[in-house]
């Protein structure tokens, strides 16, 4: 099952956290955009799973708040080890979204927290 557009449908409010989808979902090496219910309305992120970490971040580019994505799910450079926009080619940092080419370099991806917890990746919610 594909993550995108998983509202209302896989994701479930446990306390200060919200489940979005499991560890199997995301292999190793890829990245996915899933749309999140939110008390403020609908919000789009990516999940992107690498060197055993999970990172999560709002799906906006820093230059023109548009989505990051190329394709449904495609995130990375060809490489796999950028988070690459498809509107103008900026680079970012998986590792903490600092954008590192492109024309908003020295911008941040907005970061999201995350938790694995059982083979579950969860949103920890403010
Ligand atoms: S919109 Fe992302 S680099 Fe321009």
């Amino acid at each position: 099952m594909g993550l995108t557009g998983l509202h209302g449908i896989d994701q479930i409010m446990s306390g200060s956290k919200q489940r979005l989808c499991s560890l199997v979902d995301l292999p190793e090496g890829t990245s996915r955009g899933i749309s999140v219910d939110t008390d403020c309305g609908h919000e789009d992120q990516l999940l992107v799973h690498k060197h055993s970490c999970v990172r999560a971040y709002r799906n906006s580019c820093p230059h023109t708040g548009a989505p990051l994505d190329w394709v449904p799910d495609q995130f990375l450079n060809l490489a796999g080890d950028l988070i690459q926009c498809a509107t103008h080619d900026a680079l970012f940092r998986i590792e903490d979204g600092i954008c590192i080419a492109g024309p908003c370099a020295g911008k941040v991806l907005s970061p999201l927290s995350v938790e694995v917890s059982d083979e579950q990746i969860f949103l920890l919610l403010d």
